[in-house]
């Protein structure tokens, strides 16, 4: 009873404080500045600001808006706007506004609020403060020099011997004797680094300042270091791994390639300066410099692929704090520095996320203990261990076990992925690695005195953090393993760059991947600015032909490393990110690159016909018939250019919209006369690929493709309704399905447990997406499936992890009308085999929600319509088709408008605001 009383009271005054906020009038809140929650040190010198705006009231919209932004505080709580005063702007605009004030110079701190105006004119109260600050603009910003430490040189065989030099250290001690104002750290190293200062980690990144091509741009970190600072003696340190600068990378070693590693340099080094602010208004810089001392340490090896191995014997206790005797410490040396543009980190690194604890610990051999962590993630353990001094503990990772209990490591190929712990011997110890990661569900565990508890492990999954946008639950069980596993598998892959999978030797931008499955990670997730950092990787990597490669960065220098379906990443990543979030800049950043894609594309071409190049991949890993290498080189070309089109309109090329809509036309007429026949047939590629990518790409003649598609849905079933499709072809088959009035036939594929299906590997106890529609079967195992290639074979791949796109944009039909999500779609694919959906989408104009019901004969659906937009709600016919709206008929609903009824649909306009509907 007291505790409903309790219930009652919280209730009650949830309602009084949401009222007293909101006073029926709309409020802002969740302010970003460059997609970002107050970020530091940016560089953008125009940065987009946005809002999202919330009331408890229905069809809300924002009439105008004021940003004003300050140098203090203080002054933007005095309204004293020093920077910029927007006043009052008669628009809806709430995302993708331009800071326009007073120059931005670097160190500049900007404190920003909003408030906005409803359509009645109310203006709300002034949101939350907000801020961001400038980073290091100007290159005079920077006072130190490159260092580093020379720890051995590299004389081994290459391809029969790993080398693995020890992390390098550095520090300087210097003192303060006056009271500090604030102080801000910037850094970077050639190789990853982690800062430290008085014996602490600086911030909580890892792996910074990540991964670019180094000779054309190089990334800096900021932090703000005032609460580490003490009076007197402070010392600043800087531990440097090879990284991606440095180490192993990807299939080099696999392939034999002349070079395995030391792709951009040999030694890391480290680069940056904490700057000191007294409250006396004077400065002081500390700055890398020959003043500082290097030293090797307890991480004996350290590389991304390989693993790390930590001697707790060599810690060198108080290295990072005062009071520390350094007399063995070195000079570091002076490093060239690598010849990129020194710039701000554009998006966030990467972070610890989550730790997790081990479902289960088995011993298949004596002494090799196996801890099951219960999921398939990308990061690192913790161990805890007591010994004696000198014991060295083991640790390999592995995402699958054989049949007899033991690691499964032949999907790894050259990537060792062990670690190694000596002991001290002092009691417990712990010990995180710092500068590798693992793609892995199973810890194996040796070289330890006594049987391990649970204790011994803690997995700790790491990414880049973009956060979860989307929520999903299907009537369905498998379907939600599905979603489940298509996030792990996503989080786990959007690791710096969007890899392809986190175990093996490879770990690349694939861009294939990455084009096929980017808007189905936009609806997973808060991807913009993630992709706007792998935009710069890609537009870097460009070929100076024109093309764009096979994985960005591209740290291999070969011909010819191009393919179509991989290289239209270039097109179509940036065209998603203006769709999902409107953003126009990462277009005008690309643009000239992408223009001259486009025409080495169309110099390649004969009669608009692109043949086909490069590597071509075809339809990667289809298990059943294979689309023509011609076919898709043609086809993806046809929709590079009318996305190419849409994205010169957007920003106001309407000279360039014209051309290559132009060309769009002239390359269907040819892609129609080469191949669709006038019964609607794909002459010579009559596969199930070709007819998805001519559907979806707009490349039918308007009265054929309902032929093309009911050839594509006739060939699923002569197919049993499972798929021979692969990396290209099977989103788009879903996507064209349902496009075309094949719903029903896409729900059937995507319930299907029939090998090959999402639904088989999810029966066979998958917690991932697997590369392959066979990388298990119950007849073959992992290796005989899959093409007796137990090698090339991922449980963590993303790649058929696309579905995702169709589960919102058709399952849930949540979907955008133009770009952005102000107008939105809401059309919903019922299906009576599937009975319920419902999910959400937290779009850049805020959350989004869908769900259907099929129940008792009739259908529900409730949605909600986020403030400021509006959505086109497409009821499907159902039953008698008798509409109830919040419970009252559709016809006596006055907050909507009625646009169509026809046998299919009733089409309603509705603004902001949730709706149930019932249709018997
Ligand atoms: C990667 C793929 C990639 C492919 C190119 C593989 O090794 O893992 O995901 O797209 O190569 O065909």
């Amino acid at each position: 009873m007291k505790a409903q009383w309790l219930l009652i009271v919280i209730l009650i005054s949830g309602i009084y404080t949401v009222n007293a906020r909101n006073n029926g009038k709309i409020v802002p809140g969740y302010l970003r500045c460059e997609y970002k929650v107050d970020p530091l040190g940016i560089d953008v010198t125009s940065p987009r600001l946005s809002w999202e705006l919330h009331s408890d009231q229905k069809n809300q919209y924002q009439s105008a808006y004021q940003v004003m932004v300050a140098s203090s505080v203080e002054k933007l709580n005095n309204d004293e706007a020093d920077l910029w005063d927007t006043g009052k702007v008669q628009s809806a605009l709430t995302n993708q506004l331009p800071y326009s004030g007073r120059e931005l110079l670097s160190r500049q701190e900007c404190y920003w609020k909003v408030r906005v105006w409803n359509a009645d004119d109310e203006v709300s109260a002034w949101s939350e403060a907000a801020y961001w600050s400038m980073g290091l603009i100007r290159y005079a910003d920077w006072k130190g020099t490159w260092i580093t430490h020379r720890a051995g040189v590299n004389n081994k065989d290459k391809y029969k011997e790993l080398y693995l030099p020890p992390a390098r250290y550095f520090r300087k001690s210097f003192s303060l004797d006056k009271k500090v104002k604030q102080a801000k750290a910037y850094f970077t190293s050639a190789g990853v680094f982690e800062l430290r200062l008085n014996g602490e980690k600086v911030g909580k990144d890892h792996f910074t300042p990540g991964w670019t091509d180094y000779d054309k741009r190089i990334y800096y970190v900021t932090y703000d270091v005032t609460g580490q600072l003490v009076d007197g003696e402070n010392v600043v340190g800087a531990i440097a791994a090879d990284g991606w600068y440095a180490g192993y990378l990807g299939f080099a070693l696999f392939i034999r390639s002349e070079r395995v590693r030391e792709f951009y340099g040999v030694d890391p080094a480290v680069f940056g300066q904490i700057e000191v602010e007294y409250e006396d208004g004077t400065k002081e810089i500390i700055a890398t410099d020959q003043t500082w001392q290097s030293n090797q340490g307890p991480v004996r090896e350290a590389d991304i692929l390989m693993g790390e191995s930590y001697d707790a014997r060599m810690e060198m206790p108080g290295w990072d704090r005062p009071g520390y005797d350094a007399k063995d410490w070195s000079k570091p040396r002076p490093s060239f520095p690598p010849d990129g543009k020194l710039e701000a980190y554009p998006t966030e690194p990467v972070r610890h996320i989550e730790e997790i604890r081990p479902v289960k610990i088995t011993e298949p051999k004596a002494g090799v203990y196996i801890f099951d962590l219960g999921k398939n993630f990308a990061g690192v353990v913790r161990l805890k261990v007591e010994g004696e001094s000198g014991q060295k503990i083991t640790l390999r990772y592995g995402e699958m076990l054989h049949d007899d209990g033991t690691l499964m490591t032949e999907n790894l190929r050259k990537a060792r992925a062990t670690d190694y712990y000596t002991l001290k011997g002092d009691g417990v110890e712990e010990w995180t690695p710092k500068f590798t990661y693992h793609g892995f569900q199973y810890v194996e565990v040796s070289g330890l005195s006594a049987k391990p508890d649970k204790g011994m492990i803690t997995g700790i999954v790491m990414n880049s953090p973009t956060p979860q946008a989307s929520t999903f639950r299907a009537a369905n069980n498998m379907s939600n393993t599905l979603y489940k596993n298509i996030l792990t598998t996503q989080f786990a892959n959007f690791f710096e760059v969007p890899t392809d999978c986190p175990q093996r030797d490879e770990r690349l931008g694939w861009t294939g991947d990455a084009q096929i499955y980017v808007r189905s990670a936009a609806y997973n997730a808060d991807v913009a600015s993630f992709f706007t950092k792998w935009l710069a990787d890609l537009d870097d990597a460009q070929r100076t032909y024109g093309a764009y490669p096979n994985y960005a960065p591209f740290p291999y220098s070969r011909a010819d490393q191009f393919s179509p379906g991989w290289m239209d990443a270039g097109i179509i990543v940036p065209h998603t990110l203006y769709k999902m979030y409107g953003d126009t800049r990462v277009i005008e950043r690309m643009y000239a690159g992408m223009k001259k894609f486009m025409t080495f594309q169309l110099e390649a071409s004969k009669d608009y016909i692109r043949p086909p190049g490069g590597m071509n991949y075809g339809d990667w890993l289809a298990v059943g018939q294979q689309v023509s290498d011609g076919f898709i080189a043609a086809a993806y070309f046809g929709y590079d250019a009318r996305l190419m089109s849409e994205m010169a309109k957007a920003i106001g090329n309407e000279e360039d919209a014209d051309y290559y809509a132009q060309l769009f036309e002239h390359i269907k007429k040819a892609f129609i006369k080469k191949y669709i026949t006038e019964d609607g047939i794909i002459r010579d590629d009559d596969t199930e690929t070709a007819y998805a990518l001519a559907l979806c790409f707009d490349l039918y003649p308007g009265h054929l493709a309902a032929k093309g598609a009911a050839r594509l849905a006739s060939m699923i079933r002569a197919n049993g309704n499972v798929f021979s499709t692969g990396f290209l072809g099977t989103k788009h088959l879903m996507l064209a399905l349902s496009a075309n009035g094949y719903s029903d036939l896409a729900y059937d594929l995507f319930m299907q447990t029939k090998y090959p299906s999402w639904g088989y590997s999810i029966e066979n106890g998958s917690t991932s997406i697997w590369e392959r529609w066979n990388s298990y079967t119950r007849e073959q195992g992992f290796g005989g499936g899959a093409g007796n290639n137990a090698k090339m074979n991922s449980f963590s791949h993303y790649a058929y992890g696309a579905v995702a796109e169709w589960m919102f944009r058709y399952g849930l039909g949540i979907d955008t009308e133009g770009v952005g999500f102000r107008d939105i779609i809401i059309r919903p694919q019922i299906n009576s085999r599937m009975k319920a959906m419902q999910g959400s989408y937290r779009s850049i104009n805020g959350k989004i929600s869908s769900g259907w019901e099929i129940k008792d004969n009739k259908l529900h659906m409730e949605i909600g319509i986020p403030v400021n937009t509006k959505a086109k709600v497409y009821i499907p016919a159902f039953g008698k088709n008798n509409i109830r709206v919040n419970g009252r008929s559709l016809h006596k609903a006055d907050d909507l408008t009625i646009l169509s009824r026809d046998s299919d649909h009733t089409v309603l306009e509705v603004g902001s605001g949730t709706y149930v509907f019932t249709c018997e």
